[in-house]
């Protein structure tokens, strides 16, 4: 008899985790190493947020809390609903977690079967697809366009729907692509759903904040009101208030599936931390003004890496909308050779020899399930990621 699960047999550590336990191995050996593989930004959380943290402790808000959230942060979650995306949602609808990774988790584990087939967008976040297959279900990969910076079309979307699909699971703008879907761009896709009722949509909105050069974001059930007794709107603090480590996440949709994933965190880890429930109050509720100036330092260090990338012979990098991640192509370096002597034949031998030999370290495009590409997060000082990309592009010119 095995003792590991068969479940876990399929499923596969994150990557992403991976490469920045290397990047910290390689540091405390001496190596002087830039990381651009770790997805959260490098701003402090904001001191009011602290603060409310702070003041929680005092008055003893460190009990227990009903399962899935205090009712003050989930009408806070439901007025941010309201005033940001014209949601109408009530208390009874909004679920809060540890981040928003075991929000989706929950959904998952709540609603899959054996067989049901979640459709999923390449590239994608790392975790979907194991969350998708610890949950018993089938991840069925819908393939993102590189002429529109990596985003699927309505074509794809309905070619791959399924009596078998259970979910759609939707992230704009794009971890790792940074792609952020136009109202257009988002009704298109809509409009396919609202042909197959029995789709339901889990969209994953946690970069909402981070869109550049006026970009409209936009969520599925703001713009197709039809879906939106058949759609989860997934959510949280971590990238929008620099409260990664403060682990809360939300989402809002029908109560039934509310109450399903209320079972299971019941069943599990009970509440998210009580002082970070009260620290994520004054998130939504105080003050927006960190959101405005990370958003400006993240444009323009977008703005930096896609100028010093596009400058490297083999490397094509879209620009994109959102987020604070680029996905260049290196289809121009395959097939060539190293300064080094590495032979570059996938994107992880690229990642691999840009590590060992010019002391970067990005996530390679497998991961993400579409290739040949990298993954940079450019959450990262400008002194920082102006000299990994000399170092990228020292690298690439020295590919024979
Ligand atoms: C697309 C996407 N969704 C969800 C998460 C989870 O964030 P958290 O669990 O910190 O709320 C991340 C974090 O990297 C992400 O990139």
């Amino acid at each position: 008899m095995a003792f590991l699960s068969d479940t876990l047999a399929r499923v596969k550590p994150s990557p992403t985790v991976a490469m920045t336990g290397k990047v910290g191995e390689l540091k405390a050996q001496g190596r002087d190493v830039i990381g651009l593989s770790a997805g959260e930004p490098d701003f402090d959380t904001p001191d009011n947020i602290k603060a409310a943290a702070k003041a929680a402790i005092d008055a003893g808000k460190t009990k227990y809390t009903a399962v899935d959230g205090i009712a003050e942060l989930k009408q806070a979650i439901c007025d941010k609903f309201a005033r940001e995306n014209g949601l109408s949602y009530e208390p009874a609808q909004v679920s809060v977690s540890s981040g928003g990774k075991q929000v989706l988790f929950n959904a998952l584990m709540a609603t899959l079967n054996p067989g049901d087939e979640v459709l999923i967008p390449t590239p994608y976040w790392v975790s979907y697809p194991d969350m998708v297959l610890i949950g018993g279900g089938t991840p069925v990969f819908v393939e993102g366009d590189p002429a529109t910076g990596y985003k699927i079309s309505p074509e794809a979307l309905e070619a791959a729907i399924t009596p078998k699909t259970k979910w759609f699971l939707f992230n704009s703008p794009s971890n790792p692509s940074g792609a952020a879907y136009s109202r257009d761009e988002l009704t298109a896709l809509t409009d396919v759903l609202m042909r197959h009722p029995h789709v339901w949509v889990m969209t994953d909105d946690m970069y909402e904040h981070l869109v550049f050069d006026g970009f409209e974001f936009t969520t599925p059930a703001q713009v197709e009101p039809g879906l939106y007794d058949r759609t989860l709107t997934v959510n949280g603090v971590s990238k929008a208030y620099a409260m990664t480590g403060w682990r809360i996440g939300y989402a809002a949709g029908p109560k039934e599936l509310i109450a399903a994933m209320r079972k299971v965190q019941s069943q599990s880890t009970s509440n998210p931390c009580t002082i970070s429930q009260w620290a994520a109050v004054e998130a939504l509720n105080g003050p927006q003004d960190y959101v405005t100036t990370s958003r400006e330092a993240f444009k323009r260090r977008r703005d930096l890496v896609v100028a010093g990338l596009n400058a490297c012979p083999g490397i094509t990098c879209p620009t994109p909308e959102g987020a604070f991640y680029v996905y260049p192509s290196i289809a121009g370096c395959i097939g060539k050779t190293s300064a080094g002597g590495r032979k570059i034949e996938t994107d992880e031998d690229f990642a691999t020899a840009l590590l060992e030999e010019n002391d970067v370290a990005v996530v390679f495009g497998a991961a993400f399930g579409l290739s040949p590409n990298f993954r940079i997060s450019y959450a990262t000082s400008d002194a920082a990621l102006n000299e990994a990309c000399a170092r990228i592009k020292a690298f690439c010119e020295g590919l024979s």
